[in-house]
C-alpha cells in the first residue's frame, strides 16, 4: 500500500516535469518570452472608461479609435485647432527618407509627408483594415503612389528589418495595447540612428480638452520610449495642443 502510495507520488512529479518541459521547450512559449517582459503589464478591475484596464509603466493604455471615428480624423478644421502641416515641417525629412506612420489611420499624416518624399516612401500601418480600405481610397483619389498601406497586429508592425529613417506616431502611440512589443518591432524596423517622432497632446495641461489617457506627459514618454532602448534627442513645443518629441536609435 506504502508502495501504491509512493510510485503514485513519483508518477504525479514525473508528469508535472514532463508538461513543465513542454511548456518550456514549445517554441512558441520561447517567442512570448523573448518579445515581452513577464511583469511588463499589469491589468485593473477598477479603471478609466476610457481605457482597457491595462497599465504599462503605470500609465492606463487608452481604448483604440475605431475606423467608425474616421471621419474626426479628416475633419476640415483640423488644420485650424492642430496645424498638422507643421509637423510636416519639423521632421527635417529628406527626399529620399523613407518614414513609417504607425497608427496611421485614415493617412492623413501619410498623405501629407509623401509629397516630400519625392524619392521615398511612407509605409502607412495600421491594425484595422477598414482605415486601410481608406488610405487605398485617398491613393486613387490623390494620385499619389509612394504611400503603402501595411496591415500591422497588435504586437508588431510587420515592418522591414532597417528599412525606415523615421517611425511617425500621431495621437496612436497611447493606445498601442502592447507598447512594448510595438515598439521591439519598430526599433528593430529603423536603420542605425534612425528616428522615432512621437505626437501626442500635451497631458501636463488640463486645459487641452482631450480624455485623460488620450493625452501623455513629456515624463512618461520620456520613460517608455528610454525602456525602448532609444534617446531622447529634442521637444518641439510649436503646436497649439500637442508636443513632438523626437527619439533616436543609437547607431
Ligand atoms: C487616433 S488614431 C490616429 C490616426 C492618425 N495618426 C492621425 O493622426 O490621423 C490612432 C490609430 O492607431 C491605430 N492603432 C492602434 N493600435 C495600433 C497598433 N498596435 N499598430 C498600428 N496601429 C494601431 C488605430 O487603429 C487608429 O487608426
Amino acid at each position: 500500500m506504502i508502495h501504491d502510495h509512493k510510485s503514485n507520488f513519483l508518477s504525479s512529479i514525473l508528469i508535472i516535469l514532463v508538461m513543465l518541459g513542454v511548456l518550456i521547450l514549445n517554441p512558441a512559449n520561447i517567442a512570448i518570452a523573448a518579445s515581452s517582459t513577464p511583469t511588463a503589464y499589469k491589468q485593473r478591475v477598477i479603471h478609466s472608461p476610457d481605457g482597457i484596464g491595462k497599465y504599462y509603466m503605470e500609465r492606463e493604455i487608452a481604448q483604440v479609435m475605431g475606423h467608425i471615428g474616421a471621419g474626426w480624423l479628416e475633419r476640415l478644421n483640423r488644420e485650424a485647432e492642430e496645424q498638422p502641416s507643421k509637423i510636416v515641417g519639423m521632421l527635417n525629412l529628406k527626399p529620399n527618407d523613407v518614414v513609417a506612420d504607425i497608427g496611421a489611420g485614415t493617412g492623413y499624416m501619410s498623405f501629407r509627408l509623401a509629397p516630400l518624399l519625392t524619392e521615398g516612401k511612407v509605409f502607412a500601418v495600421d491594425i484595422q483594415p477598414e482605415m486601410l480600405d481608406i488610405i487605398e481610397f485617398f491613393k486613387q483619389e490623390k494620385n499619389i503612389t509612394n504611400v503603402e498601406p501595411v496591415l500591422a497586429t497588435l504586437t508588431n508592425p510587420n515592418l522591414p528589418f532597417a528599412s525606415i529613417d523615421l517611425a511617425l506616431m500621431v495621437d496612436a502611440y497611447h493606445e498601442l495595447e502592447y507598447p512594448q512589443e510595438v515598439m521591439q518591432g519598430i526599433v528593430k524596423a529603423l536603420k542605425p540612428g534612425g528616428r522615432v517622432a512621437l505626437v501626442e497632446y500635451r497631458g501636463e495641461n488640463p486645459f487641452i480638452m482631450i480624455k485623460r489617457l488620450h493625452k501623455m506627459t513629456q515624463k512618461q514618454v520620456r520613460k517608455e520610449m528610454q525602456a525602448a532602448g532609444l534617446v531622447w534627442r529634442e521637444t518641439k513645443n510649436l503646436l497649439p495642443q500637442q508636443h513632438l518629441m523626437i527619439f533616436e536609435k543609437q547607431a
